[in-house]
Protein backbone atom coordinates (compact mmCIF):
# COMPACT_ATOMS: atom_id res chain seq x y z
CA UNK A 1 0.00 0.00 0.00
CA UNK A 2 1.46 3.64 -1.01
CA UNK A 3 0.29 7.14 0.11
CA UNK A 4 0.96 9.58 -2.96
CA UNK A 5 0.57 12.96 -3.66
CA UNK A 6 -1.27 14.28 -7.36
CA UNK A 7 -2.17 17.95 -8.09
CA UNK A 8 -4.68 16.91 -10.93
CA UNK A 9 -8.57 17.70 -10.88
CA UNK A 10 -10.00 15.61 -7.97
CA UNK A 11 -13.07 15.01 -9.72
CA UNK A 12 -11.20 13.75 -12.64
CA UNK A 13 -9.55 11.05 -10.30
CA UNK A 14 -9.80 7.27 -12.25
CA UNK A 15 -10.27 5.52 -9.27
CA UNK A 16 -12.20 3.17 -7.16
CA UNK A 17 -13.51 5.51 -4.66
CA UNK A 18 -13.06 9.27 -3.82
CA UNK A 19 -13.30 9.70 -0.27
CA UNK A 20 -14.70 13.75 0.94
CA UNK A 21 -15.77 15.20 3.96
CA UNK A 22 -18.67 17.16 5.86
CA UNK A 23 -18.98 19.18 9.12
CA UNK A 24 -21.85 18.59 11.08
CA UNK A 25 -23.21 22.39 10.80
CA UNK A 26 -22.19 23.64 7.95
CA UNK A 27 -23.26 22.64 3.98
CA UNK A 28 -20.70 20.91 1.44
CA UNK A 29 -17.27 22.53 0.80
CA UNK A 30 -14.79 23.09 -1.45
CA UNK A 31 -14.01 19.81 -3.19
CA UNK A 32 -17.06 18.14 -1.75
CA UNK A 33 -19.06 20.45 -3.14
CA UNK A 34 -17.58 20.17 -7.10
CA UNK A 35 -18.05 16.57 -6.53
CA UNK A 36 -21.47 16.92 -5.47
CA UNK A 37 -21.88 19.35 -8.28
CA UNK A 38 -20.24 16.75 -10.59
CA UNK A 39 -23.28 14.64 -9.34
CA UNK A 40 -25.48 16.81 -10.35
CA UNK A 41 -26.32 17.26 -6.79
CA UNK A 42 -26.70 13.85 -5.64
CA UNK A 43 -25.10 14.14 -2.32
CA UNK A 44 -26.93 17.30 -1.40
CA UNK A 45 -30.42 15.53 -1.83
CA UNK A 46 -29.19 12.78 0.43
CA UNK A 47 -28.40 15.64 2.86
CA UNK A 48 -31.65 17.37 2.20
CA UNK A 49 -33.70 14.38 2.97
CA UNK A 50 -31.84 14.36 6.97
CA UNK A 51 -30.46 10.86 6.19
CA UNK A 52 -26.25 12.40 6.33
CA UNK A 53 -25.78 14.83 8.32
CA UNK A 54 -21.98 15.06 8.86
CA UNK A 55 -21.73 13.58 12.46
CA UNK A 56 -18.47 12.87 13.25
CA UNK A 57 -17.59 8.59 12.07
CA UNK A 58 -20.77 9.05 10.10
CA UNK A 59 -20.37 8.09 6.66
CA UNK A 60 -22.38 8.00 3.36
CA UNK A 61 -21.74 5.84 0.37
CA UNK A 62 -22.46 7.21 -3.41
CA UNK A 63 -22.01 5.92 -6.99
CA UNK A 64 -21.19 7.55 -9.57
CA UNK A 65 -23.15 6.12 -12.49
CA UNK A 66 -20.35 7.59 -15.36
CA UNK A 67 -21.28 11.05 -13.98
CA UNK A 68 -17.71 11.27 -12.47
CA UNK A 69 -14.82 8.67 -13.26
CA UNK A 70 -14.08 7.32 -10.12
CA UNK A 71 -16.68 4.86 -9.05
CA UNK A 72 -17.83 5.40 -6.02
CA UNK A 73 -18.07 8.80 -3.36
CA UNK A 74 -17.63 8.10 0.23
CA UNK A 75 -18.47 11.15 2.52
CA UNK A 76 -17.15 10.74 6.02
CA UNK A 77 -18.32 13.32 8.82
CA UNK A 78 -16.19 15.36 11.03
CA UNK A 79 -18.60 16.09 13.44
CA UNK A 80 -19.52 20.46 14.80
CA UNK A 81 -16.77 22.91 13.14
CA UNK A 82 -15.80 24.27 16.43
CA UNK A 83 -14.21 20.74 17.61
CA UNK A 84 -12.41 20.49 14.18
CA UNK A 85 -8.42 19.63 14.87
CA UNK A 86 -6.00 17.72 14.15
CA UNK A 87 -7.26 14.65 15.54
CA UNK A 88 -10.23 15.05 14.05
CA UNK A 89 -8.71 14.04 10.68
CA UNK A 90 -6.81 11.33 11.67
CA UNK A 91 -9.77 10.02 12.73
CA UNK A 92 -12.10 10.96 9.46
CA UNK A 93 -9.27 9.57 7.86
CA UNK A 94 -9.56 6.50 9.16
CA UNK A 95 -12.80 5.79 8.80
CA UNK A 96 -13.00 6.44 5.09
CA UNK A 97 -9.91 4.24 4.40
CA UNK A 98 -11.57 1.01 6.61
CA UNK A 99 -15.19 2.38 4.57
CA UNK A 100 -13.08 1.59 1.00
CA UNK A 101 -11.19 -1.34 2.69
CA UNK A 102 -14.60 -3.36 3.67
CA UNK A 103 -15.78 -2.15 0.02
CA UNK A 104 -12.39 -4.02 -1.63
CA UNK A 105 -11.49 -0.86 -3.34
CA UNK A 106 -7.74 -1.12 -4.77
CA UNK A 107 -7.54 2.72 -5.50
CA UNK A 108 -8.73 5.68 -3.18
CA UNK A 109 -7.77 9.32 -3.41
CA UNK A 110 -8.50 11.59 -0.61
CA UNK A 111 -7.36 15.39 0.33
CA UNK A 112 -5.92 17.48 2.82
CA UNK A 113 -9.02 18.24 5.02
CA UNK A 114 -9.38 21.75 6.61
CA UNK A 115 -6.86 23.40 4.53
CA UNK A 116 -9.04 25.05 1.72
CA UNK A 117 -10.93 26.86 5.24
CA UNK A 118 -7.70 27.83 6.38
CA UNK A 119 -8.15 25.51 9.70
CA UNK A 120 -4.11 23.98 9.53
CA UNK A 121 -1.23 23.79 7.02
CA UNK A 122 -1.50 21.34 3.59
CA UNK A 123 1.76 19.97 5.45
CA UNK A 124 0.25 19.37 8.60
CA UNK A 125 -3.00 17.72 7.29
CA UNK A 126 -1.35 15.73 4.64
CA UNK A 127 0.27 14.50 7.93
CA UNK A 128 -2.33 13.09 9.78
CA UNK A 129 -3.98 11.98 6.85
CA UNK A 130 -0.94 9.19 6.25
CA UNK A 131 -1.34 8.68 9.99
CA UNK A 132 -4.90 7.79 10.04
CA UNK A 133 -4.58 6.22 6.85
CA UNK A 134 -1.33 3.48 8.06
CA UNK A 135 -2.68 3.11 11.16
CA UNK A 136 -6.17 1.96 10.79
CA UNK A 137 -5.00 -0.12 7.92
CA UNK A 138 -2.89 -2.09 10.36
CA UNK A 139 -3.50 -5.24 10.97
CA UNK A 140 -1.65 -7.75 13.28
CA UNK A 141 -1.32 -10.80 10.76
CA UNK A 142 -0.05 -13.38 14.28
CA UNK A 143 0.55 -16.83 13.57
CA UNK A 144 -2.68 -17.35 11.82
CA UNK A 145 -1.83 -20.18 9.23
CA UNK A 146 -4.34 -18.37 7.09
CA UNK A 147 -5.01 -14.52 6.52
CA UNK A 148 -6.95 -11.94 4.26
CA UNK A 149 -4.39 -10.12 2.77
CA UNK A 150 -4.46 -6.21 2.29
CA UNK A 151 -6.01 -5.11 -0.91
CA UNK A 152 -6.12 -1.66 -0.75
CA UNK A 153 -3.36 -0.51 -2.83
CA UNK A 154 -2.95 3.19 -3.12
CA UNK A 155 -4.00 6.29 -1.73
CA UNK A 156 -3.54 9.55 -3.59
CA UNK A 157 -3.87 12.97 -1.60
CA UNK A 158 -4.65 15.75 -3.92
CA UNK A 159 -3.79 19.04 -3.64
CA UNK A 160 -2.29 21.79 -5.28
CA UNK A 161 0.13 22.38 -3.20
CA UNK A 162 2.32 18.78 -4.41
CA UNK A 163 5.03 20.07 -2.22
CA UNK A 164 3.91 20.08 1.34
CA UNK A 165 1.51 17.54 0.56
CA UNK A 166 4.64 15.54 0.00
CA UNK A 167 6.78 16.80 3.46
CA UNK A 168 3.34 15.38 5.04
CA UNK A 169 3.29 12.33 3.96
CA UNK A 170 7.09 11.32 4.77
CA UNK A 171 6.19 12.71 7.99
CA UNK A 172 3.15 10.90 8.39
CA UNK A 173 4.84 7.60 6.77
CA UNK A 174 7.81 8.43 9.51
CA UNK A 175 4.95 8.61 12.44
CA UNK A 176 2.91 5.96 11.67
CA UNK A 177 5.65 3.42 10.83
CA UNK A 178 7.15 4.17 14.89
CA UNK A 179 3.83 3.07 16.42
CA UNK A 180 3.38 0.17 13.89
CA UNK A 181 6.37 -0.67 14.90
CA UNK A 182 5.82 -0.81 18.58
CA UNK A 183 2.75 -2.53 17.89
CA UNK A 184 3.87 -5.35 16.29
CA UNK A 185 6.78 -5.75 18.94
CA UNK A 186 3.81 -5.56 21.69
CA UNK A 187 1.33 -8.30 20.40
CA UNK A 188 4.12 -10.77 18.96
CA UNK A 189 4.07 -13.81 22.01
CA UNK A 190 6.54 -13.64 24.55
CA UNK A 191 7.97 -17.15 23.61
CA UNK A 192 8.75 -15.00 20.45
CA UNK A 193 9.44 -11.83 21.76
CA UNK A 194 12.30 -12.37 24.13
CA UNK A 195 14.74 -10.30 25.44
CA UNK A 196 16.86 -11.05 22.23
CA UNK A 197 14.23 -10.38 19.55
CA UNK A 198 13.67 -7.46 20.82
CA UNK A 199 17.36 -6.44 20.06
CA UNK A 200 17.57 -7.86 17.32
CA UNK A 201 14.48 -5.86 16.45
CA UNK A 202 16.03 -2.74 17.19
CA UNK A 203 19.74 -3.58 15.07
CA UNK A 204 17.33 -4.47 11.89
CA UNK A 205 15.60 -1.15 12.72
CA UNK A 206 18.45 0.79 13.22
CA UNK A 207 20.44 -0.66 10.44
CA UNK A 208 16.99 0.39 8.19
CA UNK A 209 16.69 3.95 9.07
CA UNK A 210 20.79 4.73 9.97
CA UNK A 211 20.78 4.86 13.60
CA UNK A 212 23.78 3.37 15.96
CA UNK A 213 22.53 0.35 17.73
CA UNK A 214 24.80 -1.06 20.68
CA UNK A 215 23.65 -3.88 22.83
CA UNK A 216 25.24 -4.75 26.00
CA UNK A 217 25.26 -8.11 27.17
CA UNK A 218 24.75 -9.71 30.73
CA UNK A 219 28.49 -9.90 31.37
CA UNK A 220 28.97 -6.43 30.07
CA UNK A 221 25.77 -5.59 32.72
CA UNK A 222 27.49 -7.22 35.49
CA UNK A 223 30.57 -5.14 34.87
CA UNK A 224 28.77 -1.93 35.58
CA UNK A 225 27.27 -3.54 38.42
CA UNK A 226 23.67 -3.38 37.37
CA UNK A 227 22.26 -5.23 39.68
CA UNK A 228 19.15 -4.15 40.22
CA UNK A 229 18.17 -5.56 36.30
CA UNK A 230 20.32 -8.61 36.51
CA UNK A 231 18.25 -9.44 39.80
CA UNK A 232 15.29 -9.37 37.96
CA UNK A 233 16.88 -11.27 34.79
CA UNK A 234 18.29 -14.30 36.73
CA UNK A 235 15.00 -15.88 36.69
CA UNK A 236 14.79 -16.73 33.05
CA UNK A 237 16.50 -18.72 30.75
CA UNK A 238 16.59 -15.95 28.21
CA UNK A 239 19.53 -13.45 29.07
CA UNK A 240 18.61 -10.01 29.32
CA UNK A 241 19.41 -7.13 26.93
CA UNK A 242 20.36 -3.54 27.50
CA UNK A 243 19.59 -2.11 24.31
CA UNK A 244 21.14 1.12 23.26
CA UNK A 245 20.05 3.62 20.27
CA UNK A 246 21.29 6.65 19.09
CA UNK A 247 20.78 9.44 16.91
CA UNK A 248 23.30 11.75 15.89
CA UNK A 249 25.89 10.61 18.00
CA UNK A 250 28.01 13.38 15.75
CA UNK A 251 25.75 15.71 17.93
CA UNK A 252 26.74 14.31 21.19
CA UNK A 253 28.75 17.70 22.05
CA UNK A 254 26.06 19.94 21.16
CA UNK A 255 25.19 19.86 24.90
CA UNK A 256 21.65 19.12 24.18
CA UNK A 257 21.29 15.54 24.26
CA UNK A 258 17.78 13.97 25.35
CA UNK A 259 17.68 10.48 26.61
CA UNK A 260 14.43 8.03 26.46
CA UNK A 261 13.72 4.80 28.76
CA UNK A 262 11.31 2.38 28.01
CA UNK A 263 10.53 -0.70 30.51
CA UNK A 264 11.22 -3.96 28.45
CA UNK A 265 9.40 -6.53 30.45
CA UNK A 266 8.82 -9.05 28.00
CA UNK A 267 6.93 -11.15 30.59
CA UNK A 268 6.03 -10.52 33.67
CA UNK A 269 4.65 -13.36 35.61
CA UNK A 270 5.58 -11.50 38.62
CA UNK A 271 8.31 -13.62 40.17
CA UNK A 272 7.60 -15.13 43.26
CA UNK A 273 5.08 -12.61 44.10
CA UNK A 274 3.29 -14.46 41.73
CA UNK A 275 0.28 -12.64 39.78
CA UNK A 276 -3.17 -14.47 39.59
CA UNK A 277 -3.97 -16.43 36.33
CA UNK A 278 -6.02 -13.97 35.31
CA UNK A 279 -3.81 -10.92 36.40
CA UNK A 280 -0.78 -12.60 34.16
CA UNK A 281 -2.64 -12.26 30.59
CA UNK A 282 -1.83 -9.36 28.69
CA UNK A 283 1.93 -9.37 30.32
CA UNK A 284 3.33 -9.89 27.03
CA UNK A 285 3.10 -6.42 26.64
CA UNK A 286 4.93 -5.20 29.86
CA UNK A 287 7.46 -4.30 27.19
CA UNK A 288 5.31 -1.12 25.67
CA UNK A 289 7.42 1.33 27.21
CA UNK A 290 10.52 -0.40 25.26
CA UNK A 291 8.62 -0.88 22.51
CA UNK A 292 7.70 3.03 22.33
CA UNK A 293 11.18 3.86 23.19
CA UNK A 294 12.12 1.91 19.58
CA UNK A 295 9.49 2.76 17.60
CA UNK A 296 9.90 6.76 18.39
CA UNK A 297 13.55 6.17 17.46
CA UNK A 298 12.66 4.85 14.04
CA UNK A 299 10.70 7.84 14.03
CA UNK A 300 13.37 10.28 14.83
CA UNK A 301 15.74 8.89 12.64
CA UNK A 302 13.11 9.14 9.76
CA UNK A 303 12.30 12.38 10.41
CA UNK A 304 15.58 13.62 10.70
CA UNK A 305 15.07 15.36 14.03
CA UNK A 306 18.40 17.40 14.32
CA UNK A 307 19.11 16.57 17.75
CA UNK A 308 21.46 14.07 19.69
CA UNK A 309 19.10 11.50 21.09
CA UNK A 310 19.29 8.23 22.86
CA UNK A 311 17.45 5.56 23.74
CA UNK A 312 17.70 2.51 25.91
CA UNK A 313 15.73 -0.26 26.73
CA UNK A 314 16.80 -2.66 29.46
CA UNK A 315 14.55 -6.18 28.65
CA UNK A 316 14.42 -8.65 30.60
CA UNK A 317 11.67 -11.59 31.85
CA UNK A 318 10.31 -11.72 35.38
CA UNK A 319 9.83 -15.49 35.92
CA UNK A 320 9.99 -18.09 38.40
CA UNK A 321 12.73 -20.43 39.06
CA UNK A 322 14.79 -21.76 41.56
CA UNK A 323 17.42 -19.07 40.58
CA UNK A 324 14.95 -16.19 40.48
CA UNK A 325 14.94 -13.56 42.79
CA UNK A 326 12.94 -13.42 46.05
CA UNK A 327 11.30 -10.58 48.10
CA UNK A 328 14.13 -9.86 51.00
CA UNK A 329 16.83 -10.10 48.58
CA UNK A 330 18.86 -7.01 48.58
CA UNK A 331 19.88 -6.12 45.38
CA UNK A 332 22.66 -3.26 44.97
CA UNK A 333 22.02 -1.10 41.71
CA UNK A 334 24.92 0.43 39.58
CA UNK A 335 24.42 3.68 41.59
CA UNK A 336 25.64 1.76 44.59
CA UNK A 337 22.14 2.09 46.17
CA UNK A 338 20.93 -1.38 47.86
CA UNK A 339 17.61 -2.16 47.04
CA UNK A 340 15.19 -4.35 49.72
CA UNK A 341 13.05 -6.37 47.49
CA UNK A 342 9.01 -6.57 48.82
CA UNK A 343 7.65 -7.72 46.14
CA UNK A 344 9.01 -9.15 42.81
CA UNK A 345 6.23 -7.81 40.97
CA UNK A 346 7.33 -4.59 41.55
CA UNK A 347 10.42 -5.69 38.65
CA UNK A 348 9.70 -2.57 36.24
CA UNK A 349 11.43 0.14 38.51
CA UNK A 350 14.29 -2.65 39.10
CA UNK A 351 14.77 -2.48 35.37
CA UNK A 352 14.62 1.05 34.68
CA UNK A 353 16.58 2.16 37.90
CA UNK A 354 19.48 0.70 36.23
CA UNK A 355 18.91 2.35 32.74
CA UNK A 356 18.13 5.59 34.63
CA UNK A 357 21.61 5.70 36.02
CA UNK A 358 23.63 4.86 32.47
CA UNK A 359 21.39 7.70 31.22
CA UNK A 360 23.54 10.23 33.23
CA UNK A 361 26.81 9.12 31.88
CA UNK A 362 25.40 11.60 28.18
CA UNK A 363 24.67 14.39 30.49
CA UNK A 364 21.71 14.85 28.91
CA UNK A 365 19.48 17.96 28.94
CA UNK A 366 16.15 15.60 30.26
CA UNK A 367 15.44 11.97 30.27
CA UNK A 368 11.88 10.94 30.22
CA UNK A 369 10.84 6.99 30.67
CA UNK A 370 8.14 5.76 29.69
CA UNK A 371 6.70 2.07 31.41
CA UNK A 372 3.76 0.52 32.06
CA UNK A 373 4.70 0.67 35.56
CA UNK A 374 1.99 0.28 38.18
CA UNK A 375 -1.90 -1.13 38.21
CA UNK A 376 -2.16 1.74 40.36
CA UNK A 377 -1.94 4.01 37.49
CA UNK A 378 -5.12 2.86 35.61
CA UNK A 379 -7.11 2.66 38.92
CA UNK A 380 -6.37 6.27 38.90
CA UNK A 381 -6.92 7.13 35.35
CA UNK A 382 -8.52 4.61 33.53
CA UNK A 383 -7.85 5.29 29.99
CA UNK A 384 -8.03 8.47 29.66
CA UNK A 385 -4.35 9.43 29.98
CA UNK A 386 -0.91 8.07 31.14
CA UNK A 387 0.67 9.67 34.60
CA UNK A 388 3.08 11.57 34.33
CA UNK A 389 5.44 12.94 37.04
CA UNK A 390 8.57 15.31 36.65
CA UNK A 391 10.79 17.33 38.15
CA UNK A 392 10.52 20.13 35.60
CA UNK A 393 8.15 22.17 33.98
CA UNK A 394 9.75 22.89 31.04
CA UNK A 395 10.07 19.05 30.01
CA UNK A 396 6.17 18.51 31.33
CA UNK A 397 5.18 21.82 29.04
CA UNK A 398 6.74 20.20 25.97
CA UNK A 399 5.40 16.84 26.61
CA UNK A 400 2.00 18.70 27.21
CA UNK A 401 1.96 20.64 23.77
CA UNK A 402 3.54 16.56 21.99
CA UNK A 403 0.51 14.50 23.76
CA UNK A 404 -2.23 17.35 22.70
CA UNK A 405 -0.60 16.91 18.65
CA UNK A 406 -0.10 13.30 19.13
CA UNK A 407 -3.30 12.75 21.03
CA UNK A 408 -1.05 10.41 23.49
CA UNK A 409 -2.73 12.23 26.53
CA UNK A 410 -0.79 12.65 29.77
CA UNK A 411 -1.63 13.75 33.31
CA UNK A 412 0.67 15.24 35.12
CA UNK A 413 0.77 13.54 38.90
CA UNK A 414 2.37 15.31 41.87
CA UNK A 415 6.09 14.11 43.16
CA UNK A 416 6.08 14.16 46.37
CA UNK A 417 8.58 13.10 49.67
CA UNK A 418 5.55 11.70 50.93
CA UNK A 419 5.44 8.52 48.95
CA UNK A 420 9.39 7.64 50.03
CA UNK A 421 7.40 7.20 53.58
CA UNK A 422 5.94 3.86 52.39
CA UNK A 423 9.77 2.87 51.00
CA UNK A 424 11.74 3.16 54.37
CA UNK A 425 13.49 0.03 54.90
CA UNK A 426 15.53 -1.49 57.77
CA UNK A 427 18.02 -2.86 55.98
CA UNK A 428 18.42 -1.19 52.59
CA UNK A 429 18.87 2.09 51.19
CA UNK A 430 15.28 1.87 49.97
CA UNK A 431 12.69 -1.47 49.63
CA UNK A 432 11.21 -1.77 45.95
CA UNK A 433 7.71 -1.31 46.84
CA UNK A 434 5.61 -0.51 49.98
CA UNK A 435 3.99 -3.59 50.38
CA UNK A 436 0.25 -2.58 51.59
CA UNK A 437 1.53 0.59 53.26
CA UNK A 438 2.39 1.29 49.04
CA UNK A 439 -1.02 0.24 47.90
CA UNK A 440 -2.17 4.21 48.55
CA UNK A 441 -0.79 6.13 45.58
CA UNK A 442 1.12 3.08 44.53
CA UNK A 443 1.70 4.97 40.78
CA UNK A 444 2.99 7.98 42.70
CA UNK A 445 5.37 5.32 45.20
CA UNK A 446 6.78 3.86 42.11
CA UNK A 447 7.60 7.44 40.62
CA UNK A 448 9.44 7.97 44.15
CA UNK A 449 11.47 4.88 44.06
CA UNK A 450 12.99 5.70 40.54
CA UNK A 451 13.62 9.58 41.75
CA UNK A 452 16.47 7.91 43.35
CA UNK A 453 18.26 6.71 40.69
CA UNK A 454 18.22 9.97 38.34
CA UNK A 455 19.86 13.31 38.47
CA UNK A 456 19.23 15.62 36.17
CA UNK A 457 15.55 16.63 34.13
CA UNK A 458 13.13 14.13 33.97
CA UNK A 459 10.08 13.02 33.15
CA UNK A 460 8.55 9.40 34.27
CA UNK A 461 5.47 8.48 32.29
CA UNK A 462 3.11 5.50 33.64
CA UNK A 463 1.61 3.87 30.68
CA UNK A 464 0.23 1.27 32.29
CA UNK A 465 -3.75 2.24 31.65
CA UNK A 466 -2.91 3.15 28.15
CA UNK A 467 -2.05 -0.58 26.28
CA UNK A 468 -5.04 -1.56 24.64
CA UNK A 469 -7.88 -0.14 22.32
CA UNK A 470 -10.90 0.87 24.82
CA UNK A 471 -12.93 0.86 21.95
CA UNK A 472 -13.00 4.16 20.97
CA UNK A 473 -10.24 5.35 18.59
CA UNK A 474 -11.02 4.10 15.07
CA UNK A 475 -7.84 4.00 13.81
CA UNK A 476 -6.66 1.51 16.70
CA UNK A 477 -7.27 -2.11 16.09
CA UNK A 478 -9.47 -4.09 18.40
CA UNK A 479 -7.70 -6.89 19.66
CA UNK A 480 -4.07 -4.63 19.09
CA UNK A 481 -2.18 -2.54 21.08
CA UNK A 482 -2.19 0.72 20.64
CA UNK A 483 1.17 1.68 20.38
CA UNK A 484 0.92 4.42 22.56
CA UNK A 485 4.04 6.89 23.44
CA UNK A 486 5.99 6.38 19.90
CA UNK A 487 4.33 9.10 18.33
CA UNK A 488 4.52 11.01 22.16
CA UNK A 489 8.13 10.55 22.44
CA UNK A 490 8.58 11.45 18.69
CA UNK A 491 6.88 14.67 18.99
CA UNK A 492 8.16 15.02 22.38
CA UNK A 493 12.01 15.27 20.75
CA UNK A 494 10.58 17.43 17.94
CA UNK A 495 9.16 19.94 19.99
CA UNK A 496 12.86 19.84 22.11
CA UNK A 497 14.69 20.37 18.98
CA UNK A 498 12.64 23.41 18.55
CA UNK A 499 13.25 25.15 21.30
N1 LIG B 1 3.62 -4.79 34.83
C1 LIG B 1 2.97 -4.49 36.05
C2 LIG B 1 2.01 -3.31 35.94
C3 LIG B 1 0.82 -3.51 35.04
C4 LIG B 1 -0.38 -3.93 35.55
C5 LIG B 1 0.91 -3.21 33.69
C6 LIG B 1 -1.48 -4.07 34.73
C7 LIG B 1 -0.17 -3.36 32.86
C8 LIG B 1 -1.37 -3.78 33.37
C9 LIG B 1 4.02 -4.16 37.12
O1 LIG B 1 5.24 -4.80 36.98
C10 LIG B 1 3.44 -4.58 38.43
O2 LIG B 1 3.21 -5.73 38.60
N2 LIG B 1 3.21 -3.62 39.32
C11 LIG B 1 2.67 -3.89 40.60
C12 LIG B 1 3.44 -3.06 41.61
C13 LIG B 1 3.22 -3.46 43.04
C14 LIG B 1 3.77 -4.86 43.29
C15 LIG B 1 3.93 -2.48 43.94
C16 LIG B 1 1.21 -3.48 40.60
O3 LIG B 1 0.84 -2.52 39.93
O4 LIG B 1 0.41 -4.15 41.25
ZN1 LIG C 1 5.30 -6.73 37.88
ZN1 LIG D 1 5.78 -5.31 35.03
Amino acid sequence: MKIISSSDEFTQQQLDALIIYKSQDSDLQNAAKSVDDALNGAISEVISTGDFTGKSEETLILYSRGAIPAKRVIVVGLGETDKFSIEVIRRATAVGVKQARSLKAKTIATRPIGVANGAISAEDSAQAVCEGALLALYHYHGQKSTDTPETLESITIVSDDTNAVDAGIALGTAFAEGTILARDLINMPPNIASPAYLAGQAQEMAKEVGLKCTILEKSQMQALKMGALLGVAQGSEFPPKFIILEHNPAKKDDDNTIVLVGKGVTFDTGGYSLKTKDGMVGMKADMSGGAAVIGAMKTIAKANVPLHIIGLIPASDNMVSSKAYRPQDVLIASNGKSIEIISTDAEGRLLLADALVYAQRYNPKAVVDIATLTGSISIALGTVASGLFSNSDDVVAKLNTAAQNTDEPVWRMPVSEKYGKALKSDTADTKNSGGSAGRAGGAGVAAHFLSHFIDYDWAHIDMAGMLRNDGESPYTPINSARGYGARLLAEFARQWAKS
